[in-house]
């Protein structure tokens, strides 16, 4: 099975990276009609874009409020209520990945790393949308924004002493530093199961009934 997915995958990653200018993802035509392709692409960057919000609040709060040490500890996105609630809800499951990580724990599967590779090489801003056995694959690529150098940048010449101290005992095998702006950092890799639109309209018909 592995051995012809692996040629089919880069067929889609090609597809993904001739898109350049058009505003839609790609997918696997045959089994992901066009409006669900839509749907779960807009669905994906709403989620995306609330995660990362609320990662950014926290982190700019923690650094404003606890310093840096303190932050470093507390930078887990998975504490973060919204995760908890997709999961909860929806069966969604959400996931930071990266080629170079901090939290061994946060490793790419296969398929996340083909996903990874092709972001670094093209460089692209635009979401991936996959259908699988196991449920609808969405990835949308993370970039270093200026407040994420303090622990992913350069240490010194971003990443303070005490960070680096924090981090160090933390994460001894880290990898994730050395960043510049607007560097790939990662994706945000979340999975809808495959009944997720059934259940969200479910769910939208019974809050409307309130
Ligand atoms: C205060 C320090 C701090 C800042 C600022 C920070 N991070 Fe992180 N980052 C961490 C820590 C600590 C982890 C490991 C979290 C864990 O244990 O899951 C991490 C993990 C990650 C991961 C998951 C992959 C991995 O390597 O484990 C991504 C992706 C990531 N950070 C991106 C960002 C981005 C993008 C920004 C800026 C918006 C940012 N980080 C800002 C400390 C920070």
């Amino acid at each position: 099975m592995k051995k012809y997915f692996a040629p089919f995958l880069s067929i889609i990653i090609i597809l993904f990276s001739c898109q350049q200018n058009k505003n839609t993802t790609t997918t696997q035509e045959s089994e992901l009609s066009k409006s669900d392709s839509l749907f779960y692409t807009a669905e994906g960057i709403k989620f995306a874009k609330q995660m990362y919000a609320q990662i950014f609040t926290h982190l700019n709060k923690a650094l404003d409020e606890t310093g840096p040490y303190e932050s470093v500890k507390y930078c887990n996105e998975k504490a973060l209520p919204l995760t908890d609630s997709l999961s909860k809800h929806f069966g969604i499951t959400v996931k930071r990945t990266s080629l170079k990580l901090r939290n061994p724990s946060n490793a790419p599967n296969s398929l996340e790393k083909q996903i990874l590779e092709m972001y670094e090489k093209t460089m692209s801003k635009k979401p991936s949308i996959i259908k699988t056995n196991e449920g609808i694959k969405f990835f949308t690529p993370i970039f270093i924004a200026p407040v994420c150098l303090n622990c992913h940048g350069i240490p010194i010449q971003h990443i303070p002493d005490v960070t680096m101290r924090a981090l160090k005992e933390l994460y001894p095998k880290d990898q994730a530093t050395g960043y510049e702006l607007y560097n790939i950092r990662g994706v945000w890799s979340m999975t809808f199961p495959n009944n997720y639109a059934s259940k969200r309209n479910h769910k939208n018909q019974n809050d409307e009934r309130k």
